[in-house]
């Protein structure tokens, strides 16, 4: 073969699988498509116009200092100066929804609704105002994760006075914004915020309590989601008519062979994360499956009880089908293997469940050591929670990936990423029937990434942190996603 026919032949060739690979089906007229940030890594105004202090704003100016670089969120992406330059660059990707979440301190400087700051009313309402005049929906989420300081002092979510003070933060929320917010969330992430934040210490409160502390504060978690869920099913809905869900994070657990142990620990990894969250808004109860095994290494440590603390039977009715929607946070895939011998006297959320986890070398690695590109895990783990959870209503509530690059515009390999992963979710609908409502992209623009403080980017429109302005520059990405909004289609032609 000469070297034209070998171009031609390679040409085609990459040309073909990438859009064979494809789903060429449009996504629904009805489907959402939005982005999505949180308060803490874009606002900034961090003690601006009566905003209390967090348990972020504690951290970065108290330490421990564990952050990159000892970023902060002070100022972050400015968003709350320049909301309406987000709002612009929403419009113009194209966007039905945008996800933002409320700082719980800016509203309620103490924590407590005893207080209320007007400059935090009115900064939301501007905010809402803004996206509605452009026709963007609101989804708004409640808690992603900066907790009142002085609510942390008393506790946090270890305190069971914490359903009280949540419900009363949310109630807040639907009286001052439900008239204008259909789509409430109401907290982000349990796995993030119980064990890494109550468990392992690597988030803020940097609570180290593996086995006990992180259960506690998941079983106070969904009974506070109750107590919102009720507050506006009994108050608000009638009139308000939207829908109150909850965000999980969670990762595709693939056997790493088919041998039943293997089979069984990705099975018990799944049930940690869905049976402890999930299963209790809508069965009422911890799946039985996690709730044996803890309750089985808790007696074998020479507990009197099992770490995992029990639901009532009153708490149980009382959190049973209260979750409107399902929001998925997912990112990735690992590979999980049964432990030959598990460590009987280990405690906590990673090591309860007898499984190991890791990533295959074959997969794509991106920016962030958590991350690697596995679209087809996606599409895995829509069926299993359509299957197990009687095709609940799923909405993405994030998706995105992360790079290391100080100013990558053009970025392939997000726009690969995001392809592909939108790819499988259209599968998933298409092929295995899973009611998924909308995607959620992480994010509109780089920010604050947590401990990571700014190193790892998941933008589609690059902020420089160096220039006060806080500049916003478009990448690929972001060029990319508004034509898949446009056309509702993943290829260059698709099928209705
Ligand atoms: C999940 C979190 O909700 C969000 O705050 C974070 O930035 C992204 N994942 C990326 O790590």
């Amino acid at each position: 073969m000469d070297q034209l026919a070998v171009l031609i032949c390679f040409t085609v060739f990459t040309f073909t699988t990438a859009d064979d690979a494809v789903n060429t089906k449009a996504f629904p007229k009805d489907f959402k498509f939005g982005v999505a940030t949180a308060s803490y890594q874009i606002e900034g105004g961090w003690n601006e116009d009566g905003k209390g202090e967090n348990i972020w704003d504690h951290l970065v100016h108290n330490g421990p200092f564990i952050i990159k670089h000892n970023d902060t969120g002070d100022i972050a992406c400015d968003s709350y100066h320049k909301y309406k330059e987000d709002v612009r660059m929403l419009k113009d990707l194209g966007v039905n929804h945008y996800r933002f979440s409320i700082s719980w301190s800016r509203l309620l400087p103490t924590g407590f609704a005893n207080k209320v700051n007007p400059a935090g009313v009115q900064y939301y309402k501007s905010l809402i105002k803004e996206l509605k005049a452009n026709g963007i929906e609101p989804f708004v989420t409640l808690y992603h994760w900066d907790m009142p300081q002085p609510i942390q002092e008393l506790g946090g979510f270890l305190n069971d006075n914490f359903v009280d003070w949540f419900g009363d933060y949310a109630e807040l929320c639907f009286k001052h914004f439900g008239d204008e917010v259909s789509n409430w969330l109401t907290f982000n992430e349990p796995i993030s915020t119980c064990q890494q934040g109550y468990g392992n210490a690597v988030k803020a409160p940097l609570i180290h309590s593996p086995g006990i502390g992180e259960y506690i504060c998941g079983k106070n978690m969904m009974l506070a989601h109750a107590r919102a869920w009720h507050i506006y099913n009994d108050k608000f809905r009638s009139k308000q008519k939207g829908s109150v869900g909850f965000v999980v994070d969670s990762l595709w657990y693939e056997p790493s062979s088919n041998k039943t142990e293997d089979v069984h620990a990705a099975e018990m990894k799944r049930q940690f994360v869905w049976g402890l969250y999930i299963n209790p808004l809508i069965n009422g109860d911890h799946s039985t499956m996690v709730k044996e095994q803890i309750a089985r290494r808790s007696k074998q440590q020479g507990f009197k009880r099992s770490r995992l603390p029990e639901f009532t039977e009153k708490e149980q009715k009382y959190l049973k089908g209260t979750l409107d929607v399902i929001g998925l946070n997912h990112y990735s895939t690992v590979l999980v293997s049964a432990q030959e011998k598990p460590d009987p006297s280990a405690m906590g959320f990673f090591v309860d469940c007898e499984a190991n986890e890791w990533k295959s070398d074959d997969w794509e690695k991106s920016g962030s050591d958590w991350l690697r590109v596995v679209p087809w895990g996606i599409r895995k783990l829509l069926k299993w929670i359509k299957d197990n959870f009687n095709n609940h209503k799923i909405i993405i509530t994030e998706n995105g990936y992360s790079d290391r690059e100080p100013k990558l515009l053009k970025d392939d390999r997000r726009i690969h990423y995001i392809k592909s992963y939108l790819s499988n979710i259209r599968d998933a609908m298409e092929k295995d029937g899973v009611n998924v409502i909308g995607y959620t992209l992480w994010s509109l623009m780089d920010n604050f990434e947590w401990t990571s403080g700014y190193t790892e980017k998941l933008g589609i429109h690059h902020v420089d942190f160096n220039s006060s302005n806080r500049t916003r520059t478009k990448k690929s990405s972001a060029e990319f996603y508004k034509k898949v909004i446009a056309t509702r289609c993943l290829a260059e032609k698709c099928t209705a």
